[in-house]
């Protein structure tokens, strides 16, 4: 055989309803959880930007499904978010960014789908255990006073409720939770099990029916656009709960496309869910950019559409949950695939992408080889949309070789005859054709240009009614801080931010044992960083202000750094870590709890000194590494304690 310039394959496919239709489609998501939403502080209008970029219909990536982590005090990959029930008697619905951005979602689209799943939960829902099943009843309880007060203080109807993501499930938990949310009014609310593999749970529904009665959506993540035969066999919906993860440049994009298409046409999955939905979180912090865009700098209130934004706009601009696919969808014979969905009621659209295999790696699973050459592609249409005339055609080409991609472009209707057309598919490309007239490629006038986070940098949280509890640019990686009103205080510290959580938490990953939240620029070596504190554990307590730390997410326990203790015993301490082994100097500091201490840190080259309320307390101990790294702050154990007028001066 041999290959001629010119010359091109050419194949028909069919697209028809006359044997029926395939399964009903749930919609494209996005994922807001791991900690990963410090946009939510962009300044006006920029956040609203990007949130119109996010869910406004027929504007940007117009997403049908919105999935928020339920906040569980520990931290579930890029920080912690909070528990709406600190402690067993605590209850608060105005805690985190979750429920805000549910609002604003909303807002937008009226029909977005919400899903609530947790990561973490507070320790004594587990009874201090690390394991959130032997008291099944009062993880229940736990969850679904989330699902109440999402509706009692914010109208707010969440749909759909996981389990606990990517841990063990325990069918017991899951048919209480199911009766838990029916006494509770909640029937509408469906359960979602388990945010994993498609085994074991699809083999433990199978043998068990009140099991499989109790979940109406088996949940995989990052299933490889492949299911198993015994998820089929359950006749249930099947998700790819939870997928992408990629870095979100051009092959980002292109992995995007691919799975979105081909997790139906080989999985059988009717909804797609990105993690995450906006790359918002410090780029060094684990996944950076892994976010269908990319809004990382509050500060300065840049904001980047990424390609995966107008690959999602392909497919939720002209489709809607409750369409159902076509059972002709397919593979191109040169590679490639196309899905079709209508309404029912007349309306047809088609999605086809050509992704070549380098294109479209996506962070996992790892992908078998296949080839995607050019093509031409005939399609014909039968059944109720043989009388179709025009199509509407969208197309996106990534053209790798030029580096000048061009997305979401409108071509010219195609006018069909005899309800068949034909495209000239070449590599990396993605088309949408269909009846629907509506669709618009969004735009606002570029957001100011990059910076670093600023190198003078102060906050007092003299705040009286903050728009969420938790500071600006702060990034918690254990332990949760939160604004904090001091009705006692005479003056000068009635507005703190303090560190609330007093119980390791059943944890995701494996939290510090101190508590910390990061801020600043990762790139800093040289500075000063200052911070009022105040400990609220007599003899035990303990408190530490730092700089140069290197690390957060789930390696955060290993997090090395220059970090300034003060202790409730009357002792400081400066350890090159944060679990406190390596020990650079020590002694006396006659700190104690109850009284507010002002401490600072200056590192300068391999030398650190520290101050105590303005007066010398150490100097000269040599930190040959970390050589840069965040400021920080934080307590010694899972204690109370707070922190005020927090500064940087860095080179
Ligand atoms: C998933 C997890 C997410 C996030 C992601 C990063 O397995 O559920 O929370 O950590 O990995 O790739
Ligand atoms: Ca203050």
């Amino acid at each position: 055989l041999t290959l001629s310039l010119g010359f091109c394959s050419s194949h028909t496919y069919v697209l028809d309803d006359k044997a029926g239709l395939g399964r009903v489609f749930d919609g494209i998501g996005g994922l807001s959880g791991g900690g990963v939403s410090y946009w939510s502080v962009t300044t006006e209008p920029y956040r609203s930007q990007i949130l119109d970029y996010l869910f406004k219909p027929n504007f940007g990536a117009s997403l049908h499904i919105l999935k928020v982590e339920i906040g569980g005090d520990a931290q579930t990959t890029d920080g912690t978010e909070p528990s709406h029930m600190h402690y067993e008697n605590d209850e608060n619905y105005f805690r985190g960014y979750e429920w805000w951005l549910m609002k604003e979602a909303k807002k937008r689209n009226p029909n977005i789908t919400l899903i609530g799943l947790p990561w973490a939960f507070p320790g004594w829902v587990g009874h201090g255990k690390n394991w959130p099943y032997d008291f099944p009843d009062i993880t229940a309880a736990y969850v679904v006073n989330w699902i109440l007060g999402a509706k009692q203080f914010h109208d707010l109807d969440i749909q759909y409720v996981g389990i606990w993501n990517e841990r063990n499930y325990d069918s017991k938990y899951i048919k209480l939770l199911r009766y838990t949310l029916d006494k509770n009014g909640l029937e509408r609310v469906r359960i979602i099990a388990s945010d994993n593999l498609w085994e074991p749970i699809s083999l433990s529904m199978l043998l068990d029916p009140e099991l499989s009665r109790a979940v109406d959506v088996i949940g995989a993540h990052y299933p490889g656009t492949n299911t198993v035969m015994e998820a089929l066999k359950t006749q249930k919906k099947l998700w790819s709960s939870e997928d992408y993860s990629t870095f979100n440049d051009e092959v980002g994009g292109g992995c995007w496309a691919r799975i979105l298409n081909q997790n139906y046409v080989n999985g059988n999955m009717t909804a797609t869910i990105s993690w995450n939905l906006v790359a918002s979180y410090y780029e060094e912090l684990p996944f950076g950019r892994d976010g269908l865009m990319t809004a990382e700098e509050p500060w300065s209130g840049n904001y980047v559409v990424e390609s995966p934004i107008w690959i999602t706009a392909h497919t939720t601009q002209f489709t809607q949950p409750g369409w159902t696919y076509l059972q002709t969808v397919g593979h191109l014979a040169q590679g490639g695939s196309y899905v079709a969905l209508t309404d029912g009621k007349g309306n047809l659209t088609v999605v086809i992408e050509t992704m070549t295999h380098d294109h479209s790696v996506c962070i996992r699973p790892p992908l078998p080889p296949f080839n995607v050459t050019f093509q031409n592609a005939t399609f014909q249409l039968k059944g109720s949309f043989a009388s179709i005339k025009e199509l509407q055609v969208w197309r996106s080409q990534f053209n790798f070789k030029t580096k000048k991609p061009s997305f979401f472009e409108k071509l010219t209707p195609l006018k069909l005859l005899d309800g068949t057309f034909t495209l000239n598919l070449a590599e990396d490309e993605l088309y949408t054709l269909t009846t629907i007239t509506k669709g618009q490629k969004g735009s606002y006038p570029d957001p100011p240009p990059s910076a670093r986070f600023p190198k003078v940098y102060k906050d007092d949280f003299n705040v009286g009614n903050p728009p969420f509890s938790e500071a600006p640019n702060f990034a918690d990686q254990t332990g949760v801080f939160e604004y904090y009103i001091n009705l006692t205080d005479p003056g000068p510290h009635v507005f703190t931010l303090r560190q609330v959580v007093t119980e390791r938490p059943i944890t995701w990953v494996s939290d510090a044992d101190q508590t910390i939240s990061v801020i600043g620029d990762y790139q800093w070596q040289n500075l000063m960083v200052t911070c009022d504190v105040f400990m609220e554990s007599v003899k035990t307590g303990g408190v530490f202000i730092a700089a140069r730390v290197d690390k957060g997410g789930q390696s955060v326990r290993s997090a090395k750094g220059v970090f300034f203790w003060v202790f409730a015993d009357g002792t400081y301490k400066v350890t090159n870590d944060l679990a406190g082994q390596t020990v650079l100097a020590e002694g006396q500091s006659g700190t104690q709890a109850y009284g507010w201490h002002t401490l600072s840190l200056t590192v300068k080259g391999q030398y650190a000194s520290g101050q105590l309320n303005g007066y010398p307390l150490w100097k000269n101990a040599v930190v040959l590494t970390p050589k840069n790294g965040w400021a920080a702050i934080g307590t010694h154990s899972y204690e109370l304690a707070q922190f005020d007028n927090f500064a940087v001066v860095a080179e």
